[in-house]
């Protein structure tokens, strides 16, 4: 599978000079001339499959491809779990780029492909849990989100990071009806974007993301309810005060803020209690969910003076 190609614009003229003097420097240690700039890129698959796995990747059975990438959330194209798979076949993610602003030293337009380029890339397995009850374990492959984010030297007054998706109603079709406000947003505070878990995935299962699992590029939260994850990533914006996000608009009562997973705080209409395991039979019991989805260890500090029933 084709990832990203380079485009026919040279990379000084949309990258800043200093990480575009560091790109060259990687692909000199590629050993790809720089003539190679103008040359396609070998196929980003080829690449994913030789990607070391990071540290987060002990002892969880992954989950079939097949199941992780035909029953996805993606209220872009649809609210049906399985249409998305052909819907977002339409979308075109190269050229892709990413608007960072905001509470930023280094604001900018960047290209996805020179994002690429200036992080290393790993693969991540984590346990993902939906809020609506299911869970599935991706190996995911992306980069740190703390990583990227020091590349843009955030200000002192920078406390939340906000994401945004595209907006684009002509192929995403699902934003021609309301049933969110337009474009999805979510957001972290700054140290749970900056926790080590946290993650930007632009592949997985040793290929680059399916359109409908959020390609080019989405995040991973892995202990927060999957509607965090947003999908399709053009904006990341720092700032002072807390984001409004899409759901939170949508639905206050039901989709909180912080949205850690917690077995001990229903969703108004169901119990967070247990979760479906994602292309297991019908006769596989429920999984108990354990808090923070089981990352408690590296992210209960992040809460610890909270009273997680009022920050759900
Ligand atoms: N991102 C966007 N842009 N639009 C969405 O509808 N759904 C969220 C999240 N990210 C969503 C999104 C929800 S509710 C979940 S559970 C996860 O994506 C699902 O990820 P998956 O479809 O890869 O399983």
């Amino acid at each position: 599978m084709k990832f990203q190609k380079i485009p026919a614009i040279k990379s000084s003229e949309i990258t800043e000079q200093s990480i575009f003097e560091n790109r060259r420097q990687l692909i000199k240690l590629a050993m790809v001339s720089t003539v190679g700039l103008l040359v396609p890129t070998p196929s980003m698959a080829k690449i994913y499959s030789k990607i070391p796995s990071g540290k987060q990747s002990v002892n969880l059975e992954t989950t079939d491809f097949k199941d992780v990438s035909n029953y996805t959330n993606y209220y872009e194209f649809t609210t049906n779990k399985q249409d998305a798979t052909h819907l977002a076949k339409n979308l075109k993610t190269d050229p892709w780029s990413v608007t960072v602003e905001g509470e930023v030293e280094k604001k900018g337009t960047f290209f996805l492909e020179d994002i690429l380029k200036n992080n290393a890339l790993e693969e991540r397995i984590y346990r993902f849990r939906c809020v609506e009850a299911w869970s599935m374990v991706v190996p995911w492959i992306g980069f740190s989100l703390a990583d990227f984010i020091k590349q843009f030297k955030p200000t002192s007054k920078a406390k939340f990071v906000e994401f945004t998706t595209l907006y684009d109603p002509e192929i995403m079709i699902g934003q021609k009806t309301k049933v969110l406000d337009w474009p999805y947003v979510e957001a972290l505070r700054m140290d749970e974007a900056m926790n080590p878990l946290t993650f930007m995935a632009t592949g997985m299962y040793d290929d680059a993301l399916p359109n409908q699992n959020g390609a080019p590029l989405r995040l991973i939260v892995p202990w927060k309810y999957g509607f965090k994850s947003i999908k399709a990533i053009v904006k990341i914006r720092f700032t002072e005060k807390m984001p409004v996000t899409a759901w939170n608009k949508m639905a206050k009562k039901e989709y909180g803020f912080f949205a850690n997973v917690n077995p001990e705080v229903s969703h108004p209409r169901w119990s967070q209690k247990r979760e479906r395991i994602l292309g297991a039979s019908i006769f596989t019991p429920k999984r108990t969910t354990e808090m923070f989805n089981g990352y408690g260890e590296q992210v209960a500090g992040l809460y610890s003076n909270m009273d997680l029933k009022t920050f759900y």
